[in-house]
């Protein structure tokens, strides 16, 4: 159990783009973090591409399995493929003047180069990132010293043990740019305080007042009983440094809280349903989650703006309702502390 560190980190680290470079060095160059599902990487040579907290990102099956690199030539820096999702044939080709990269991220061919002395295309190839899949789910990490995702994920894994996470497919994405730092948003993620106040439908369907949070690691729990058996009964829960994890009777979401900049966060809602399940039954799902992430999002705009407004420096966290935020600040703390 951490330290319950009742005082919250001072406003300066919620705008400081200084501060920002430093997480991202520390924080998302060094954790897992979910780029998409295996069925978006079924056949060699399907790609995707992403950033990372300003890191350019992709992975690619190849004929063995599925590889991450950074989606950066070794040549002059260009992308070997744009944000998204596509098919390659043998190769990833350079955007920029054509060199191509085997699905292995060796330097296949550097197109019409010329002979130059002691130019060795074997210390040209990609950089890699550690990939690993979790019940069908891609996730990445920047360092190769990383412990592997199953461990981390465990706890979470332990609950999800009898849920049919693979009967579930991708079905569609919700993004959402939001105008405040990331970790304003995570925070907000991370407690169900607010829920009474701010989610008047939500709170109509949970008991919030029973709202419990359990701490494991790398992971937080959410609980709050339903009110009747309604879709939001299920398991929710959250992984450093900023993924929800939304497990329902009939379907799941994972979202992203990935930081654009010092000051806007990218939301990424990534929605899994069984195979069959009626359109509707999806779109109401979709629906309700977007309600309740509309009022989230009106909410941290407005906290970011007074964190940056100068007034407010440090305040007091809530024993009783925000040791998870104490968790997640103490740990953005230590982070920034490391000196590795
Ligand atoms: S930057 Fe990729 S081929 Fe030149
Ligand atoms: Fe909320």
């Amino acid at each position: 159990m951490p330290r319950f560190s009742a005082e919250t980190l001072p406003a300066r680290l919620y705008r400081d783009p200084a501060v920002y470079e430093d997480e991202r060095r520390r924080i998302f160059a060094r954790s897992w973090q979910l780029i998409g599902h295996e069925a978006q990487l079924a056949e060699p040579g399907q790609w995707l591409a992403l950033a990372i907290a300003g890191y350019p990102v992709i992975a690619v099956r190849g004929d063995d399995g599925i590889r991450a690199f950074h989606n950066v030539c070794r040549h002059r820096a260009g992308p070997l493929a744009p944000d998204g999702e596509g098919r390659c044939e043998r190769n990833l080709v350079c955007g920029y003047h054509g060199w191509r990269y085997a699905l292995d991220g060796r330097l296949a061919s550097a197109r019409d180069f010329g002979p130059a002395e002691g130019f060795d295309p074997r210390e040209y190839a990609l950089v890699p990132l550690a990939c690993e899949s979790w019940r069908g789910f891609v996730f990445v990490n920047m360092d190769a010293a990383a412990q592997p995702i199953s461990s981390i994920i465990k706890p979470f894994a332990e609950r999800a043990r009898h849920m049919p996470l693979e009967t579930f497919r991708p079905a569609q994405r919700m993004t959402h740019e939001i105008r405040c730092n990331w970790k304003t948003y995570v925070e907000n993620y991370l407690e169900g305080y607010h829920v009474p106040i701010v989610h008047p439908a939500l709170n109509a369907a949970i008991d919030a007042s029973r709202y419990e949070i359990e701490l494991h690691g790398d992971i937080v729990f959410h609980y709050a009983p339903p009110r009747l058996e309604t879709p939001v009964s299920g398991l929710w829960a959250w992984m450093w440094p900023c993924l929800g994890i939304n497990v329902y009777a009939n379907g799941m979401s994972m979202e992203r809280m990935w930081p654009v900049d010092h000051g806007r966060t990218r939301l990424d809602y990534l929605y899994f349903f069984p195979e069959g399940l009626p359109e509707a039954e999806k779109d109401a799902a979709i629906a309700a989650s977007e309600i309740t992430t509309a009022e989230d999002i009106a909410i941290t705009q407005a906290v970011q703006r007074n964190l940056g407004a100068g007034i407010y420096d440090r305040g007091r966290l809530s024993p009783r309702h925000e040791t998870a935020v104490a968790l997640f600040q103490s740990r953005v703390t230590r982070t920034l502390e490391d000196s590795r």
